[in-house]
């Protein structure tokens, strides 16, 4: 079946006791048993929960890999890949990256005995370069479009790239794509990891986090530290991302539609440095958006040539764009990353990667693009 379906239906089967047509929450922490060790599948909710794994079958499915393992946040997902390394391993970073990996990777996992190396740019060839300076390559992380650059990195490329020179995993954060635009597995990642906080999730009520897999045997060890590690999602969060799950086609399309419409406006305001959004033809990654995404997403990032002044003034003018971190969410928001979501990025490493004092994030939501514009416009006005 195609997207939408598998969308609406997957792991959603009428309750066969009751006939609900939205199957029953299941809050149980704990399962009856028969006899000792003898069950119907589930004996503790950490282990084992209907309602956890309907998403999971939900997500596997979206994103078309085997196997999916949900957690109690973006980062608890992120944690679980990279506990599956061993000290003296090494991973190639992606040079643009949501701040909080970031932070997890240089201030717990550097210190715990990871070899961390930045690739140097989005080009294929520095993913290349920063893979030959690990001794012992066992992971690459990309997200595209970037957090929060909104630049684009060649999937294809980069895992053709990490599997020619290595026997390293690929892993891809998805959080801004959602399988609806983007499908990593399909362009040769191991893995794919969600902030299912995101579009998801969609209505910015539920933190959560998923890590997809091209294979069961490749989810194992993920799947064991859910358990473990217990990195857990409660059943009603899981709830709430399966049913943003449902609309996710119908939202993608607005929030996309709304973007573009709003980048190309923007393009002709006064006051801006840059407009970063990959369905601008001048965007440098504009060719490889439009092969290996369905559209080019709802995410803009700004840079306000006046610098920090004028991007705290745009921030506490807009209207209908709520300041807040976070996206993804129905409702356009708007942030500051380098005092906000990127602030534990040292300074000067923010600056020289183009992370500027002027420098704004719009999530883009559904309301009518004609007030979405109108509230930009007055506000850099
Ligand atoms: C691209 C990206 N990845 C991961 C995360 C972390 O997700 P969470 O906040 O659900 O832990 C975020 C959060 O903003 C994000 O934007």
């Amino acid at each position: 079946m195609k997207f939408s379906t598998r969308a609406v239906h997957t792991g959603q089967t009428p309750d066969p006791t009751t006939g609900a047509v939205i199957p029953p929450l299941y809050i149980s922490t704990t399962y009856e048993q028969d006899s000792p060790g003898v069950h119907k599948g589930y004996e503790y909710s950490r282990s084992q929960n209907p309602t956890r794994e309907s998403l999971e079958a939900a997500l596997a499915s979206l994103e078309e890999g085997e196997a999916c393992a949900a957690f109690a946040s973006g980062l608890a997902a992120t944690n679980a890949v990279l506990q599956i390394l061993q000290p003296g391993d090494g991973i190639v970073a992606g040079h643009d990256l949501y701040g909080g990996t970031f932070r997890l990777l240089n201030s717990v996992f550097k210190p715990w005995g990871l070899e961390i190396v930045r690739s140097e740019s989005a080009d294929p060839d520095a993913y290349k370069t920063a893979l030959a300076a690990l001794k012992r390559p066992r992971m690459v992380w990309i997200e595209s479009p970037t957090n929060p650059l909104i630049d684009i990195v060649d999937i294809a490329a980069v895992c053709e790239v990490v599997k020619a020179n290595s026997d390293a995993h690929v892993i891809v954060d998805n959080t801004f794509a959602t399988p609806y635009l983007q499908q990593p597995l399909k362009l040769g990642a191991d893995y794919v990891m969600h902030s299912t906080t995101k579009y998801l999730g969609g209505h910015s009520d539920v933190i959560g986090g998923a890590i997809i897999a091209r294979t069961e045997k490749l989810l194992e060890p993920i799947r064991y530290l859910q358990n473990a590690a217990g990195l857990i999602p409660g059943p009603f969060d899981c709830y709430l991302v399966q049913r943003g799950l449902k609309t996710l086609a119908l939202r993608m399309d607005r929030h996309c539609a709304n973007a573009q419409q709003l980048a190309e406006a923007l393009t002709g305001m006064k006051g801006l440095a840059r407009v970063m959004y990959p369905g601008l033809p001048d965007h440098p990654g504009y060719a490889v958006a439009k092969k290996q995404m369905r559209a080019f997403g709802g995410m803009i990032s700004i840079e306000l040539a006046d610098g920090f002044e004028a991007a705290k003034a745009f921030c506490s003018k807009v209207n209908v764009f709520t300041l807040a971190e976070s996206l993804g969410g129905v409702e356009s928001l708007c942030s500051h990353p380098p005092s906000m979501t990127h602030a534990s990025v040292p300074a000067e490493e923010r600056r020289a990667r183009g992370i500027n004092d002027g420098f704004v994030r719009l999530s883009v939501g559904i309301e009518d693009v004609d007030d979405l514009i109108a509230d930009v416009r007055q506000a850099l006005a």
